[in-house]
């Protein structure tokens, strides 16, 4: 497959944001027209309506934890602030604030071919691309798919079929012989030593590889690439939101953070160098360096406690790896589903919902379906999907109403928390205006993300003019387009 598509979504600015039909102004703030809201009550997510009042009031009272007000939303914010800083200056913190050691944006010169890697999810992907005068030219892409026992075999094992399939693509492409620079995206948590050096430090998502925490995974698949006879260098190792700020920089240079959210979520930005402690490279001449902030093991340390439900204590006993990873459980794609099963399982305890559904059955896309139908006002989409989860019990329109909007609370507080990470490094940014591109199939396909997102990124970071932009293949174009900056610096260096 060859393909040089960029695409990106339309600029939205901070006029045309409204909460809860409210219009906002730009200072974040609610238009007073009479029956002003409070700023505070401009996060909650509408009552639940149901002809059964008494059962619409427990059901609510039952969810009252999952709805976060202003007020809490400000707290989590200034935590998160104090954990970013202590983990800038190395100090104890849950977030590990690691140098990529890129520290700047391409500049429209970067040429060359490269290979580049995308490790991540249940599918490694491949691919050859080809830039000119920055643009992408060429790029064919091939996809393997990572069978559970690799993802939860030896990780010695998992880098000898990276390698294999490394090999299966330039052979499939006649370029076997051929010399190749790569850029190697891992999207997992990694204490980095240089732009093409890192060590794992916890695997995330559906990964759980024995040995190889501590060990330096862009060595060791260079050592599996030359068993193979392949002349290929890893140049770069990156994280896939570094890779999408890259390339969000590419097509805006107005873009400073990149954000992922999908199965996973994360984020990175441009930092000031003085504030960043970590170094291992000579850098008297950076002034800014992207920061992977790792945000999705926001409150390991237990200084999110205040927000944490019963339900996120389920979720997390039920997950691969427990007591990691804390906020990409509220937040991120592979477990959104899994809260709306535990918080309707809650329910059916208490009599509140006829069923429990079965365990792993509802999905993310699940939730984005019952969101995009609750915002058509219709439920027969979700009862298939109820009907489904929860077998042959009797389901009517009042308990889609219910899973309707368990979905949206749920979806609501996820919006609400990864917007609290950005609108924070929108305020310490200081720019006059900041791009976020964002990809994962979060951000793309539920139908309210975006709109839950602009909104509460401008009421929690009144003043500070952004865009949200959607930037898709920073693991791509991304990581070919940081390779080709660490060329450029390295040409560059005494
Ligand atoms: C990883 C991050 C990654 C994010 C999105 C998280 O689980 O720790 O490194 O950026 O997923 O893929």
């Amino acid at each position: 497959m060859s393909a040089a598509v960029e695409s990106h979504q339309p600029r939205v600015g901070l006029e045309e944001t409204r909460v809860n039909g409210h219009q906002v102004n730009g200072n974040g703030h609610p238009e007073t027209n009479g029956d002003a809201q409070r700023w505070e009550d401009l996060f909650l997510p509408p009552p639940l309506r149901l002809d059964d009042k008494i059962r619409a009031q427990k059901i609510e009272a039952r969810l009252s934890k999952l709805r976060l007000c202003g007020a809490t939303l400000r707290r989590v914010a200034q935590v998160f602030e104090e954990e970013l800083e202590a983990g800038l200056r190395q100090l104890p913190s849950s977030l590990q604030m690691e140098n990529t050691y890129v520290p700047e944006m391409p500049d429209g010169t970067e040429e060359g071919v490269f290979l580049a890697l995308d490790l991540g999810g249940t599918n490694f992907r491949v691919m050859f691309i080809e830039l000119e005068n920055g643009n992408l030219v060429r790029q064919d892409v091939k996809q393997y798919h990572i069978h559970e026992a690799l993802r939860l075999g030896t990780g010695e094992d998992l880098f000898n079929f990276l390698a294999d399939c490394v090999q299966d693509f330039v052979i499939s492409l006649g370029m076997e012989n051929a010399a190749f620079s790569l850029g190697f995206t891992f999207s997992f948590p990694m204490k980095q030593h240089s732009i093409s050096s890192g060590e794992l430090i916890t695997w995330t998502k559906s990964f759980n590889c024995s040995g190889l925490e501590g060990v330096d995974v862009a060595a060791l698949l260079q050592r599996c690439l030359r068993e193979r006879g392949l002349d290929i260098t890893v140049r770069v190792l990156l994280n896939d939101t570094t890779g999408t700020l890259v390339a969000g920089a590419h097509i805006d240079p107005e873009v400073g953070i990149g954000v992922i959210l999908g199965t996973g979520s994360n984020g990175c930005y441009m930092e000031k160098v003085s504030r960043v402690q970590h170094w291992e490279v000579a850098h008297e001449r950076v002034r800014d360096v992207a920061v992977d902030v790792e945000w999705g093991a926001f409150g390991d340390n237990g200084c999110l406690h205040f927000i944490r439900t019963e339900i996120d204590e389920e979720v997390d006993a039920r997950s691969l790896l427990q007591r990691s990873f804390t906020f990409e459980k509220y937040i991120s794609g592979k477990y959104l589903g899994e809260l709306v099963t535990v918080v309707l399982a809650t329910l059916a305890r208490d009599g509140l919902f006829p069923a429990t559904p079965k365990p792993g059955f509802l999905q993310t896309s699940h939730v984005s379906q019952m969101e995009a139908e609750n915002c058509e006002g219709e439920v027969k989409q979700t009862l298939e999907v109820l009907r489904g989860a929860c077998g042959a019990a009797p389901l009517g329109v009042s308990d889609a109403l219910v899973a309707q909007y368990v979905a949206h609370v749920i979806s609501n507080r996820a919006a609400q928390l990864v917007s609290v990470c950005i609108a924070t490094l929108l305020r310490r940014m200081e720019r006059p205006r900041v791009g976020v591109a964002v990809d994962g199939s979060l951000f793309k396909h539920h139908p309210r993300m975006q709109e839950h997102m602009r909104t509460y990124i401008s009421l929690l970071a009144p003043g500070r003019p952004f865009f949200l932009m959607g930037a898709e293949d920073g693991s791509g174009k991304g990581s070919a387009l940081t390779a080709a900056i660490a060329a450029r610096l390295a040409k560059g260096a005494p």
